[in-house]
């Protein structure tokens, strides 16, 4: 092609991408980036430009839920108007809610009332809505099937039997001459994950929440301290050392590539475990976490989630607004749930054909969801990130044997005793 025919063109070019976006206006997302998350996202603000003309900027947020949140209040409390709509986590709203617009004058009754009203509540100030929901997450286990049916074992319906079932498969497994592999595998870093994964293991022994709705601290029980005990017994033998520095995305690694027979993780590593190119596609089943014992017994899954907020310092509210309205609608929900597994917080897409046709298990996450165990971040508010950070501290020490559980919960107990002023939030 000659040099003069290629002017004209590139020049058009040009043109075109100047023409659209004098059109529009740029706004930019902070997307979270663990899975499928930053290109499902990319692929919802596609669309969203090509409805309106406008531009989307997606940024991509670390890893951790934990490094995220510390990013985001610095950029906050700095009035910094450069990311318009923030990805934020169902315990955030006590924290960072007061740098978000209100959402009701943008958006219909209608498009609020298709959620899971508890979301709604959660995401609400008086008659403020903060932010709407993009997706819920509650804990789940997965199993590797075949390995199940190789030695005759079923899937797990308590802590104990997890930990004997483990322990079964990874000593066949090693006989077997693959030495990398583990019995189980979780989210055992000091972050917000390990908070998530530890309250599932101290409720389902009937442990408490933590802090309770009144606000008193519950977590200084005979119960809670067995749990964490058990937890504790697993690194170096059914889970590796290095567990203790697993978030999602490590534990999802090991599992997948076929080196563990048992994972806890939410519902986005279902999308990813099972596709095309997963060395354990077609193996994987997903059941309820297991139960404690003792008294109060259950299987507990603590309740995940992320929101689509509006920052007060965006130049664009009304085009933010509307991007978190499209990227939470529920054709998008729709496609996200049938793409990567998102769980939807609409209960109508819950019986949708084409969401349970690529994604059966999507059954029974609406029962997983109706039970799953909130974190107290309503009663301590904006304290709800320092109660974590010295709960996950407490658990990690416990896993790390620096203290057994009773030891670790006792001082924790002083710890938000103080924070709180006795439970006083
Ligand atoms: C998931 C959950 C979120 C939680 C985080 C912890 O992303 O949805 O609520 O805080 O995991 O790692």
């Amino acid at each position: 092609m000659s040099r003069s025919a290629i002017l004209p063109l590139t020049f058009a070019l040009v043109l075109a991408g100047t023409a659209a976006q004098a059109a529009g206006v740029t706004v930019a997302i902070a997307c979270g980036s663990v899975g499928a998350e930053q290109a499902q996202c990319q692929e919802g603000a596609k669309e969203w430009e090509a409805k309106t003309g406008n531009t989307v900027k997606v940024v991509a947020a670390p890893q951790s839920t934990s490094d995220q949140l510390a990013l985001y209040q610095q950029i906050l409390s700095a009035g910094s108007s450069d990311i318009d709509v923030f990805q934020i986590d169902v315990v955030w709203p006590g924290i960072l809610g007061s740098h978000f617009i209100d959402l009701k004058p943008y958006v219909d009754q209608a498009t609020i009332d298709q959620h899971f009203p508890n979301i709604i509540k959660g995401l609400s100030r008086g008659d403020q809505l903060l932010a709407l929901p993009w997706f819920t997450d509650a804990g789940l286990l997965y199993y590797r099937q075949d390995l199940l049916d190789k030695y005759k074992l079923k899937v797990p319906e308590t802590w104990d039997q997890l930990t004997e079932t483990a322990k079964t498969i990874q000593d066949g497994e090693r006989k077997d001459g693959n030495d990398r592999f583990f019995g189980f595998v979780f989210q055992g870093r000091s972050y917000e994950g390990l908070t998530c994964n530890a309250l599932e293991w101290i409720a389902s022994f009937g442990g408490g929440t933590i802090v309770g709705p009144d606000g008193k601290i519950t977590v200084n029980t005979p119960q809670a301290a067995k749990a964490l005990d058990l937890a504790a017994s697993w690194v170096g033998t059914i889970a590796p050392d290095g567990v203790l520095n697993y978030m999602e995305e490590d534990a999802r690694g090991v599992f997948q590539s076929g080196n563990a027979a048992f994972m806890r993780n939410w519902p986005y590593a279902h999308g990813l475990v099972d596709a095309g190119d997963s060395p354990v596609k077609g193996k994987v089943g997903v059941a309820a976490l297991p139960k404690g014992d003792g008294e109060g017994a259950r299987s507990a899954a603590t309740l995940g989630g992320w929101n689509l907020a509006v920052s007060k310092y965006s130049a664009h509210p009304k085009e933010a607004a509307d991007l978190a309205a499209f990227l939470t609608g529920k054709d998008e929900q729709k496609r996200r749930a049938i793409a990567g597994a998102f769980q939807t917080t609409i209960p109508a897409l819950y019986e949708d054909p084409d969401v349970l046709k690529a994604q059966p298990f999507f059954a029974t996450l609406k029962t997983a969801f109706d039970g799953a165990l909130a974190r107290p971040s309503a009663i301590t508010g904006e304290r709800y990130n320092e109660v974590s950070t010295l709960f996950w501290n407490a658990v990690h020490n416990t896993l790390s044997k620096q203290g057994d559980g009773a030891t670790n919960l006792a001082q924790l107990q002083k710890d938000l005793n103080r924070l709180s002023r006795g439970g006083r939030w």
